[in-house]
């Protein structure tokens, strides 16, 4: 956390607080992304129309953000509409995610003071309607004071659109003379991203079973522990964030180096480098 956060963990509820027993304190995700997925096949089992999918989902953001704020995640990330749902989907659905997502902030920014949430955005917030943006730099401003966790909603978002404008910033710099090409490093492509102020994730969880990355933070998931669940959206809630946590925590993450057991020199050396 960048300030130490006092300890909210009597206020999870027994379920969670069984499985936040067993977490390991150093091994502990400071940043988990969440690809929520499933909305519509919740609504359709239950022989309802998409968009109660949609309204059932908004109330899981809620459990799981107050859960994610009381164990002190730093950083949760959710992929709330991406730019493809926003050239895919039928206008009328677009449209209802975008009232959604108006009335959910009108709703929840008290709720996120109440447990020190700040939210933010990333995405191509510009190109969605002005009505809608009004709402959320109105939530930006109302948490912006707050210090545990920062909620960020990625809306109207593609991760290679994203390298596109990361790249079209840096192009700018070349061309006013401030960078040269050959002195091009991947730290000069993370400032130009949309999450430039963030860690990467540790964990990207994803909901409903797909085996997809569906164009979601394609830079910063490099070295990401990924956790997928059959578990639909709708029925997603603190307890499987905790789940999913406890899970990464028995991860051996290795960076494309030798691991937890390769790190110490005298393994490496009879494990790896002393001929039999
Ligand atoms: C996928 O379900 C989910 C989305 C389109 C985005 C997530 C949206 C929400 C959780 C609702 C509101 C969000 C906020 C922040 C208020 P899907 O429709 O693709 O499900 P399917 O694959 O089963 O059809």
């Amino acid at each position: 956390m960048p300030l130490e956060q006092p300890s909210r963990v009597h206020e999870l509820s027994a379920e969670e607080a069984a499985i936040h027993r067993r977490l390991d304190p150093a091994r502990l995700p400071e940043h988990v992304a969440i690809i929520m997925d499933g909305n519509g096949r919740w609504a359709g089992k239950r022989s309802l129309k998409r968009f109660f999918g949609h309204k059932q989902g908004a109330e899981s953001v809620q459990y799981v953000v107050e859960t994610a704020s009381r164990i002190n995640l730093s950083w949760l990330t959710l992929y709330a509409f991406s730019l493809e749902n926003n050239l895919r989907r039928p206008r009328l659905e677009v449209s209802f995610l975008m009232k959604l997502l108006s009335s959910y902030l009108t709703s929840n920014v008290g709720r996120m003071n109440d447990n020190n949430v700040r939210i933010q955005y990333i995405g191509r917030i510009h190109e969605l309607p002005p009505e809608v943006r009004e709402r959320m730099e109105w939530a930006a401003e109302e948490t912006c004071r707050n210090t545990g966790t920062t909620l960020t909603l990625a809306l109207n978002y593609g991760a290679r659109s994203e390298l596109v404008d990361a790249m079209r910033g840096l192009a700018r710099e070349i061309e006013q003379g401030l960078l040269r090409p050959e002195h091009l490093t991947e730290q000069d492509i993370q400032r130009h991203l949309y999450t430039r102020d963030m860690p990467d994730p540790d964990l990207l969880i994803r909901t409903s079973g797909e085996m997809r990355i569906s164009n979601y933070l394609l830079w910063q998931i490099a070295y990401t522990e990924i956790f997928v669940t059959d578990r639909l959206w709708p029925d997603f809630r603190g307890v499987h964030l905790l789940e999913a946590i406890e899970a990464y925590g028995s991860r051996n993450r290795r960076y494309g180096g030798l691991g937890e057991v390769g790190d110490e020199p005298g393994v490496l050396a009879s494990k790896v480098l002393v001929p039999r």
